[in-house]
Protein backbone atom coordinates (compact mmCIF):
# COMPACT_ATOMS: atom_id res chain seq x y z
CA UNK A 1 0.00 0.00 0.00
CA UNK A 2 1.83 3.36 -1.08
CA UNK A 3 2.61 5.71 1.83
CA UNK A 4 3.66 9.21 1.69
CA UNK A 5 7.26 10.61 2.98
CA UNK A 6 7.54 14.29 3.50
CA UNK A 7 10.73 15.93 5.02
CA UNK A 8 9.13 18.68 6.77
CA UNK A 9 10.61 22.19 7.52
CA UNK A 10 10.39 23.99 3.86
CA UNK A 11 8.35 26.99 3.01
CA UNK A 12 6.43 26.40 0.41
CA UNK A 13 7.21 28.78 -2.51
CA UNK A 14 6.10 29.30 -5.99
CA UNK A 15 2.71 28.42 -8.56
CA UNK A 16 0.24 26.02 -9.22
CA UNK A 17 -3.01 25.24 -10.92
CA UNK A 18 -5.88 23.94 -9.20
CA UNK A 19 -8.25 20.85 -10.53
CA UNK A 20 -11.51 21.11 -11.09
CA UNK A 21 -13.86 20.24 -8.18
CA UNK A 22 -14.49 16.64 -7.72
CA UNK A 23 -17.86 17.32 -5.54
CA UNK A 24 -18.92 18.92 -8.89
CA UNK A 25 -17.43 16.43 -11.17
CA UNK A 26 -19.18 14.10 -10.34
CA UNK A 27 -23.21 14.83 -9.99
CA UNK A 28 -22.64 16.03 -13.05
CA UNK A 29 -20.98 12.76 -14.69
CA UNK A 30 -24.40 11.62 -13.38
CA UNK A 31 -26.52 14.02 -15.02
CA UNK A 32 -25.09 12.12 -17.98
CA UNK A 33 -27.62 9.76 -17.47
CA UNK A 34 -30.73 12.29 -17.63
CA UNK A 35 -29.91 12.24 -21.43
CA UNK A 36 -29.45 9.95 -24.53
CA UNK A 37 -27.32 12.33 -26.01
CA UNK A 38 -23.37 12.46 -24.98
CA UNK A 39 -22.14 15.32 -21.97
CA UNK A 40 -18.73 16.17 -23.23
CA UNK A 41 -17.11 17.07 -19.82
CA UNK A 42 -13.56 19.50 -19.35
CA UNK A 43 -12.07 20.09 -16.18
CA UNK A 44 -12.62 16.88 -14.51
CA UNK A 45 -10.05 16.30 -11.74
CA UNK A 46 -7.98 13.10 -12.58
CA UNK A 47 -9.22 11.27 -9.04
CA UNK A 48 -10.00 7.66 -7.59
CA UNK A 49 -13.41 8.71 -7.14
CA UNK A 50 -13.97 10.09 -10.60
CA UNK A 51 -12.50 6.80 -12.00
CA UNK A 52 -14.92 4.72 -9.52
CA UNK A 53 -18.27 6.80 -10.85
CA UNK A 54 -17.32 6.28 -14.84
CA UNK A 55 -17.13 2.68 -14.05
CA UNK A 56 -20.39 2.90 -12.24
CA UNK A 57 -22.02 4.35 -14.90
CA UNK A 58 -20.15 2.01 -17.36
CA UNK A 59 -21.87 -0.69 -15.49
CA UNK A 60 -25.37 0.93 -16.47
CA UNK A 61 -24.62 0.60 -20.41
CA UNK A 62 -23.14 4.28 -20.28
CA UNK A 63 -20.34 4.66 -22.09
CA UNK A 64 -17.43 6.57 -20.68
CA UNK A 65 -14.78 7.69 -22.51
CA UNK A 66 -11.63 10.01 -21.00
CA UNK A 67 -10.85 12.29 -23.34
CA UNK A 68 -7.66 15.02 -22.59
CA UNK A 69 -8.63 16.62 -19.22
CA UNK A 70 -12.04 15.31 -19.03
CA UNK A 71 -14.36 12.68 -19.95
CA UNK A 72 -17.38 12.06 -22.74
CA UNK A 73 -20.31 10.07 -21.08
CA UNK A 74 -23.57 9.04 -23.25
CA UNK A 75 -26.36 7.36 -21.49
CA UNK A 76 -27.75 6.41 -24.77
CA UNK A 77 -29.77 3.18 -23.31
CA UNK A 78 -29.23 2.30 -19.65
CA UNK A 79 -29.03 -0.91 -19.59
CA UNK A 80 -29.24 -1.68 -15.90
CA UNK A 81 -30.68 0.88 -13.50
CA UNK A 82 -28.25 -0.71 -10.41
CA UNK A 83 -25.70 0.17 -8.17
CA UNK A 84 -23.83 -2.70 -6.79
CA UNK A 85 -22.69 -2.35 -3.09
CA UNK A 86 -18.94 -3.38 -4.39
CA UNK A 87 -18.78 0.42 -6.14
CA UNK A 88 -21.41 2.69 -3.53
CA UNK A 89 -19.11 0.76 -0.44
CA UNK A 90 -16.25 2.55 -1.60
CA UNK A 91 -17.93 5.91 -2.88
CA UNK A 92 -20.83 7.50 -1.14
CA UNK A 93 -21.16 9.90 -3.98
CA UNK A 94 -22.86 6.55 -5.43
CA UNK A 95 -26.04 7.61 -4.40
CA UNK A 96 -26.18 10.39 -6.82
CA UNK A 97 -27.10 8.43 -9.39
CA UNK A 98 -30.68 7.17 -7.53
CA UNK A 99 -32.83 10.38 -8.71
CA UNK A 100 -30.95 10.80 -12.63
CA UNK A 101 -32.18 6.56 -12.72
CA UNK A 102 -35.69 7.08 -11.31
CA UNK A 103 -36.52 10.51 -13.88
CA UNK A 104 -35.07 8.35 -16.87
CA UNK A 105 -35.92 4.84 -16.26
CA UNK A 106 -38.90 4.81 -14.38
CA UNK A 107 -36.95 2.84 -11.52
CA UNK A 108 -33.45 2.41 -9.81
CA UNK A 109 -31.75 -0.58 -7.73
CA UNK A 110 -29.48 1.64 -5.77
CA UNK A 111 -27.23 0.32 -2.40
CA UNK A 112 -27.16 1.79 0.70
CA UNK A 113 -24.45 3.59 1.54
CA UNK A 114 -23.41 2.90 5.07
CA UNK A 115 -21.93 4.49 7.26
CA UNK A 116 -18.19 5.81 6.98
CA UNK A 117 -15.43 7.26 8.89
CA UNK A 118 -16.67 10.64 9.27
CA UNK A 119 -19.78 9.93 10.72
CA UNK A 120 -22.93 8.11 9.41
CA UNK A 121 -24.50 9.80 6.68
CA UNK A 122 -27.81 8.73 6.35
CA UNK A 123 -29.47 9.17 3.34
CA UNK A 124 -33.54 9.49 4.64
CA UNK A 125 -34.25 12.82 2.78
CA UNK A 126 -33.06 11.79 -0.47
CA UNK A 127 -35.40 8.91 -0.17
CA UNK A 128 -38.31 11.50 1.59
CA UNK A 129 -38.13 13.89 -1.16
CA UNK A 130 -38.09 11.02 -4.03
CA UNK A 131 -41.40 9.54 -2.03
CA UNK A 132 -42.86 13.09 -2.31
CA UNK A 133 -42.87 13.24 -5.77
CA UNK A 134 -44.44 9.83 -6.22
CA UNK A 135 -41.77 7.30 -6.27
CA UNK A 136 -42.23 3.92 -4.38
CA UNK A 137 -39.50 3.33 -2.39
CA UNK A 138 -38.70 -0.07 -0.39
CA UNK A 139 -35.59 -0.91 1.27
CA UNK A 140 -34.50 -4.46 0.16
CA UNK A 141 -31.45 -6.57 1.57
CA UNK A 142 -29.26 -3.18 1.55
CA UNK A 143 -30.42 -1.98 -1.55
CA UNK A 144 -33.17 1.12 -2.17
CA UNK A 145 -35.42 -0.17 -4.60
CA UNK A 146 -37.57 2.64 -6.51
CA UNK A 147 -40.02 3.09 -9.21
CA UNK A 148 -41.66 5.34 -10.53
CA UNK A 149 -43.56 5.79 -13.83
CA UNK A 150 -43.34 9.06 -13.83
CA UNK A 151 -42.25 11.43 -10.89
CA UNK A 152 -44.39 14.58 -9.86
CA UNK A 153 -43.33 18.10 -9.53
CA UNK A 154 -44.23 18.94 -5.82
CA UNK A 155 -42.83 21.40 -3.26
CA UNK A 156 -40.27 19.71 -0.84
CA UNK A 157 -39.04 21.33 2.14
CA UNK A 158 -35.58 19.79 3.18
CA UNK A 159 -35.44 18.79 7.08
CA UNK A 160 -32.07 19.62 7.36
CA UNK A 161 -29.45 21.42 4.42
CA UNK A 162 -27.60 18.33 2.15
CA UNK A 163 -25.64 18.65 -0.54
CA UNK A 164 -26.12 15.22 -2.24
CA UNK A 165 -29.40 15.10 -1.57
CA UNK A 166 -30.85 18.78 -3.06
CA UNK A 167 -28.40 17.34 -6.20
CA UNK A 168 -30.39 13.98 -6.17
CA UNK A 169 -33.65 15.90 -6.06
CA UNK A 170 -32.90 19.01 -8.48
CA UNK A 171 -31.77 15.84 -11.08
CA UNK A 172 -34.86 14.00 -10.46
CA UNK A 173 -37.07 17.07 -10.86
CA UNK A 174 -35.36 17.99 -14.55
CA UNK A 175 -37.59 15.03 -16.25
CA UNK A 176 -40.93 14.96 -13.63
CA UNK A 177 -44.03 16.19 -14.69
CA UNK A 178 -44.70 19.82 -13.36
CA UNK A 179 -42.74 21.77 -10.83
CA UNK A 180 -40.65 20.98 -8.13
CA UNK A 181 -39.53 23.39 -5.38
CA UNK A 182 -36.74 23.04 -3.09
CA UNK A 183 -36.81 24.74 0.19
CA UNK A 184 -34.10 24.56 2.44
CA UNK A 185 -31.82 23.73 -0.87
CA UNK A 186 -28.11 23.65 -0.29
CA UNK A 187 -26.31 26.69 -1.57
CA UNK A 188 -22.81 25.30 -2.00
CA UNK A 189 -21.17 25.99 -5.13
CA UNK A 190 -20.76 22.81 -6.35
CA UNK A 191 -25.23 22.61 -6.45
CA UNK A 192 -24.69 26.26 -8.28
CA UNK A 193 -22.32 24.22 -10.87
CA UNK A 194 -24.84 21.12 -11.39
CA UNK A 195 -27.64 23.52 -12.33
CA UNK A 196 -25.43 25.33 -14.58
CA UNK A 197 -24.62 21.91 -16.35
CA UNK A 198 -28.41 20.98 -16.21
CA UNK A 199 -29.38 23.74 -17.57
CA UNK A 200 -26.99 23.67 -20.80
CA UNK A 201 -28.68 20.31 -21.00
CA UNK A 202 -32.24 21.75 -21.79
CA UNK A 203 -32.81 21.89 -17.84
CA UNK A 204 -35.37 24.45 -16.63
CA UNK A 205 -34.22 25.24 -13.02
CA UNK A 206 -33.90 28.77 -11.06
CA UNK A 207 -32.80 29.81 -8.17
CA UNK A 208 -29.72 27.66 -7.49
CA UNK A 209 -27.28 29.42 -5.14
CA UNK A 210 -30.19 30.33 -2.78
CA UNK A 211 -32.05 27.99 -0.38
CA UNK A 212 -35.15 27.95 -2.68
CA UNK A 213 -34.63 26.10 -5.91
CA UNK A 214 -37.28 25.51 -8.69
CA UNK A 215 -37.36 23.21 -11.14
CA UNK A 216 -39.94 23.56 -14.29
CA UNK A 217 -39.88 19.62 -15.61
CA UNK A 218 -38.89 19.34 -19.19
CA UNK A 219 -39.50 15.58 -21.39
CA UNK A 220 -36.08 15.23 -22.11
CA UNK A 221 -33.08 16.61 -21.89
CA UNK A 222 -29.82 17.14 -24.59
CA UNK A 223 -26.36 16.79 -24.62
CA UNK A 224 -23.96 19.70 -23.83
CA UNK A 225 -19.96 20.93 -23.47
CA UNK A 226 -19.37 21.47 -19.83
CA UNK A 227 -16.21 23.06 -18.11
CA UNK A 228 -16.53 21.98 -14.12
CA UNK A 229 -15.73 24.64 -11.72
CA UNK A 230 -12.43 24.96 -9.59
CA UNK A 231 -12.14 22.89 -6.54
CA UNK A 232 -12.90 25.05 -3.82
CA UNK A 233 -11.45 22.67 -1.24
CA UNK A 234 -8.03 21.66 -3.55
CA UNK A 235 -7.31 25.46 -3.06
CA UNK A 236 -7.97 26.42 0.11
CA UNK A 237 -5.90 23.10 1.43
CA UNK A 238 -2.85 24.57 -0.56
CA UNK A 239 -3.26 27.46 0.64
CA UNK A 240 -3.59 26.36 4.63
CA UNK A 241 -0.36 24.50 3.38
CA UNK A 242 1.32 27.54 2.58
CA UNK A 243 0.32 29.68 5.69
CA UNK A 244 1.28 26.88 8.11
CA UNK A 245 5.02 26.67 6.42
CA UNK A 246 5.25 30.25 6.11
CA UNK A 247 5.61 30.29 2.35
CA UNK A 248 4.38 32.42 -0.66
CA UNK A 249 2.22 30.73 -3.19
CA UNK A 250 0.21 31.52 -6.05
CA UNK A 251 -2.69 29.28 -7.50
CA UNK A 252 -4.24 29.67 -10.86
CA UNK A 253 -7.38 27.75 -12.54
CA UNK A 254 -9.03 29.03 -9.26
CA UNK A 255 -12.15 31.26 -7.97
CA UNK A 256 -11.70 33.62 -4.69
CA UNK A 257 -15.21 34.62 -5.33
CA UNK A 258 -16.27 30.98 -3.90
CA UNK A 259 -13.83 30.81 -1.05
CA UNK A 260 -15.02 33.80 1.01
CA UNK A 261 -14.96 31.73 4.34
CA UNK A 262 -11.64 30.07 4.30
CA UNK A 263 -10.14 33.48 2.87
CA UNK A 264 -11.78 35.66 5.96
CA UNK A 265 -10.14 33.03 8.09
CA UNK A 266 -6.40 32.62 6.25
CA UNK A 267 -5.96 36.70 6.49
CA UNK A 268 -7.36 36.47 10.58
CA UNK A 269 -4.26 33.91 11.12
CA UNK A 270 -2.09 36.74 9.40
CA UNK A 271 -1.69 35.71 5.77
CA UNK A 272 -1.82 38.33 2.82
CA UNK A 273 -4.15 37.65 0.14
CA UNK A 274 -4.51 38.91 -3.08
CA UNK A 275 -7.34 37.45 -4.97
CA UNK A 276 -7.05 38.04 -9.26
CA UNK A 277 -9.95 36.69 -11.86
CA UNK A 278 -9.08 33.81 -11.67
CA UNK A 279 -6.00 33.59 -9.35
CA UNK A 280 -4.98 33.29 -5.57
CA UNK A 281 -1.64 34.87 -3.84
CA UNK A 282 -0.78 34.10 -0.04
CA UNK A 283 1.71 34.81 1.74
CA UNK A 284 2.70 34.65 5.41
CA UNK A 285 5.88 36.44 6.76
CA UNK A 286 5.42 35.07 10.51
CA UNK A 287 3.69 32.40 12.42
CA UNK A 288 0.03 31.45 11.92
CA UNK A 289 -2.40 33.21 14.86
CA UNK A 290 -4.59 30.65 16.11
CA UNK A 291 -8.12 30.91 14.02
CA UNK A 292 -11.34 29.38 15.94
CA UNK A 293 -13.77 28.23 13.99
CA UNK A 294 -16.81 26.58 13.67
CA UNK A 295 -18.20 24.79 10.62
CA UNK A 296 -22.08 24.89 8.63
CA UNK A 297 -22.94 24.99 5.43
CA UNK A 298 -22.32 27.67 2.88
CA UNK A 299 -21.55 29.96 2.89
CA UNK A 300 -20.40 29.63 6.05
CA UNK A 301 -16.65 27.95 6.77
CA UNK A 302 -17.05 24.54 5.11
CA UNK A 303 -16.37 21.50 6.97
CA UNK A 304 -13.93 19.42 4.08
CA UNK A 305 -11.60 22.96 5.32
CA UNK A 306 -11.91 21.84 9.23
CA UNK A 307 -8.91 19.24 9.21
CA UNK A 308 -6.66 20.77 7.49
CA UNK A 309 -7.31 24.37 9.65
CA UNK A 310 -6.73 21.93 12.59
CA UNK A 311 -2.92 21.51 11.18
CA UNK A 312 -2.89 24.66 11.17
CA UNK A 313 -3.49 26.07 14.34
CA UNK A 314 -1.52 22.82 15.68
CA UNK A 315 1.53 25.06 14.90
CA UNK A 316 0.03 28.38 15.47
CA UNK A 317 0.30 31.41 18.16
CA UNK A 318 -2.79 30.87 20.63
CA UNK A 319 -5.21 28.48 21.04
CA UNK A 320 -8.28 28.03 18.77
CA UNK A 321 -11.37 26.72 19.63
CA UNK A 322 -12.53 24.47 16.39
CA UNK A 323 -16.65 23.58 16.41
CA UNK A 324 -17.26 20.87 13.70
CA UNK A 325 -21.47 21.15 13.28
CA UNK A 326 -21.69 18.90 10.15
CA UNK A 327 -20.35 15.32 10.41
CA UNK A 328 -20.35 13.64 14.48
CA UNK A 329 -17.26 12.02 13.78
CA UNK A 330 -14.72 14.50 12.12
CA UNK A 331 -12.13 14.77 14.36
CA UNK A 332 -10.21 11.55 13.48
CA UNK A 333 -7.10 13.62 12.41
CA UNK A 334 -6.80 14.84 15.65
CA UNK A 335 -5.41 11.88 17.09
CA UNK A 336 -2.66 11.15 14.67
CA UNK A 337 -1.60 15.05 14.66
CA UNK A 338 -1.30 14.64 18.32
CA UNK A 339 0.92 11.97 17.48
CA UNK A 340 3.21 14.53 15.83
CA UNK A 341 3.03 16.70 19.30
CA UNK A 342 -0.18 18.31 18.72
CA UNK A 343 -1.89 19.55 21.41
CA UNK A 344 -5.76 19.13 20.93
CA UNK A 345 -8.62 18.36 23.26
CA UNK A 346 -12.04 17.16 21.66
CA UNK A 347 -14.75 16.99 23.60
CA UNK A 348 -18.07 16.24 21.96
CA UNK A 349 -17.90 18.13 18.58
CA UNK A 350 -15.47 20.95 19.87
CA UNK A 351 -11.22 20.51 19.75
CA UNK A 352 -9.62 22.97 20.94
CA UNK A 353 -6.18 23.38 19.54
CA UNK A 354 -3.09 25.16 21.42
CA UNK A 355 -0.25 25.84 19.07
CA UNK A 356 2.74 24.87 19.76
CA UNK A 357 6.59 25.59 18.07
CA UNK A 358 7.26 22.73 16.61
CA UNK A 359 5.71 19.44 15.61
CA UNK A 360 8.09 16.23 14.97
CA UNK A 361 7.66 13.51 12.42
CA UNK A 362 6.30 10.60 13.08
CA UNK A 363 4.23 7.84 11.36
CA UNK A 364 0.58 7.85 10.47
CA UNK A 365 -2.27 6.67 9.63
CA UNK A 366 -4.77 8.77 6.71
CA UNK A 367 -8.46 7.68 8.25
CA UNK A 368 -10.59 9.74 5.64
CA UNK A 369 -9.82 12.21 2.85
CA UNK A 370 -9.85 15.55 4.44
CA UNK A 371 -7.96 14.19 7.04
CA UNK A 372 -5.29 12.76 5.37
CA UNK A 373 -4.74 16.46 3.65
CA UNK A 374 -4.50 17.67 7.43
CA UNK A 375 -1.74 15.18 8.56
CA UNK A 376 0.17 16.54 4.81
CA UNK A 377 0.05 19.58 5.85
CA UNK A 378 1.32 18.94 9.19
CA UNK A 379 4.04 17.00 7.38
CA UNK A 380 5.13 20.11 5.88
CA UNK A 381 6.13 21.97 8.79
CA UNK A 382 6.80 19.04 11.36
CA UNK A 383 10.76 18.24 12.31
CA UNK A 384 12.62 15.36 10.83
CA UNK A 385 10.76 13.03 8.27
CA UNK A 386 6.87 12.09 8.60
CA UNK A 387 5.19 8.83 7.07
CA UNK A 388 1.57 8.69 6.00
CA UNK A 389 -0.12 5.54 5.77
CA UNK A 390 -3.28 4.59 4.09
CA UNK A 391 -2.53 7.06 1.24
CA UNK A 392 -5.27 5.81 -0.83
CA UNK A 393 -8.16 8.26 0.89
CA UNK A 394 -6.18 11.08 -0.28
CA UNK A 395 -6.12 9.98 -4.14
CA UNK A 396 -10.04 10.03 -3.84
CA UNK A 397 -10.02 13.44 -3.58
CA UNK A 398 -6.36 15.11 -4.67
CA UNK A 399 -4.91 14.61 -8.06
CA UNK A 400 -1.05 13.94 -7.73
CA UNK A 401 -0.82 15.50 -4.41
CA UNK A 402 3.09 14.99 -3.79
CA UNK A 403 3.99 16.10 -7.86
CA UNK A 404 1.44 19.37 -6.82
CA UNK A 405 3.47 19.76 -3.74
CA UNK A 406 6.86 19.49 -4.75
CA UNK A 407 6.74 21.82 -7.32
CA UNK A 408 6.08 24.34 -4.48
CA UNK A 409 9.48 23.08 -3.06
CA UNK A 410 8.12 20.68 -0.82
CA UNK A 411 10.48 17.58 0.12
CA UNK A 412 7.49 14.95 -0.43
CA UNK A 413 7.38 11.09 -1.77
CA UNK A 414 5.29 8.50 -2.77
CA UNK A 415 6.78 5.15 -1.21
CA UNK A 416 5.34 1.57 -1.58
N1 LIG B 1 -27.83 14.00 6.26
C1 LIG B 1 -28.93 13.34 6.77
N2 LIG B 1 -29.82 12.78 5.90
C2 LIG B 1 -29.66 12.85 4.56
C3 LIG B 1 -28.55 13.53 4.03
C4 LIG B 1 -27.64 14.10 4.91
O1 LIG B 1 -29.11 13.25 7.98
O2 LIG B 1 -30.50 12.30 3.82
C5 LIG B 1 -26.87 14.63 7.18
C6 LIG B 1 -25.46 14.04 7.06
O3 LIG B 1 -25.33 12.88 7.83
C7 LIG B 1 -24.62 15.20 7.56
C8 LIG B 1 -25.38 16.43 7.04
O4 LIG B 1 -26.71 15.97 6.79
O5 LIG B 1 -24.60 15.20 8.96
C9 LIG B 1 -24.84 17.06 5.78
O6 LIG B 1 -24.54 16.06 4.83
P1 LIG B 1 -24.62 16.27 3.27
O7 LIG B 1 -25.72 15.42 2.73
O8 LIG B 1 -24.64 17.72 2.93
O9 LIG B 1 -23.24 15.64 2.80
P2 LIG B 1 -23.02 14.87 1.46
O10 LIG B 1 -23.88 15.46 0.41
O11 LIG B 1 -23.07 13.41 1.70
C10 LIG B 1 -21.17 16.44 0.47
C11 LIG B 1 -19.75 16.30 0.04
C12 LIG B 1 -18.88 16.08 1.27
C13 LIG B 1 -19.05 17.28 2.18
C14 LIG B 1 -20.52 17.48 2.55
C15 LIG B 1 -20.81 18.71 3.38
C16 LIG B 1 -20.00 15.34 -2.16
C17 LIG B 1 -19.81 14.18 -3.06
N3 LIG B 1 -19.64 15.17 -0.89
O12 LIG B 1 -21.50 15.22 1.15
O13 LIG B 1 -17.54 16.02 0.80
O14 LIG B 1 -18.31 17.11 3.37
O15 LIG B 1 -21.31 17.57 1.35
O16 LIG B 1 -20.40 19.85 2.71
O17 LIG B 1 -20.42 16.40 -2.60
C18 LIG B 1 -15.28 15.38 0.87
O18 LIG B 1 -15.15 15.85 -0.28
O19 LIG B 1 -14.29 15.05 1.57
C19 LIG B 1 -16.61 15.22 1.44
C20 LIG B 1 -16.87 14.41 2.46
Amino acid sequence: MDKLRIRGGVPLSGEIRVSGAKNAALPIMCAALLSAEPLRLTNVPNLRDVATMAKLLGQMGVSANATPGGYTLQAAQISSPLAHYDLVRTMRASVLVLGPLLARCGEAKVSLPGGCAIGLRPVDQHVKGLTAMGAEITMEQGYIVARAPRLRGVRLVMDLVTVTGTENLMMAACLAEGTTVIENAAREPEVVDLANCLVAMGARISGAGTDVISVEGVSALHGCDYTVMPDRIETGTFLAAAAATGGRVRLTGTDGSILDSVLAKLRESGAEIVVGSDTISLSMMRRARSVSLRTSPYPAFPTDMQAQFMALDAVAGGTAVITETIFENRFMHAIELQRLGAEIEISGNTAVVRGVEKLQGATVMATDLRASASLVIAGLVADGDTVIDRIYHLDRGYDAIEVRLSQLGARIERVA
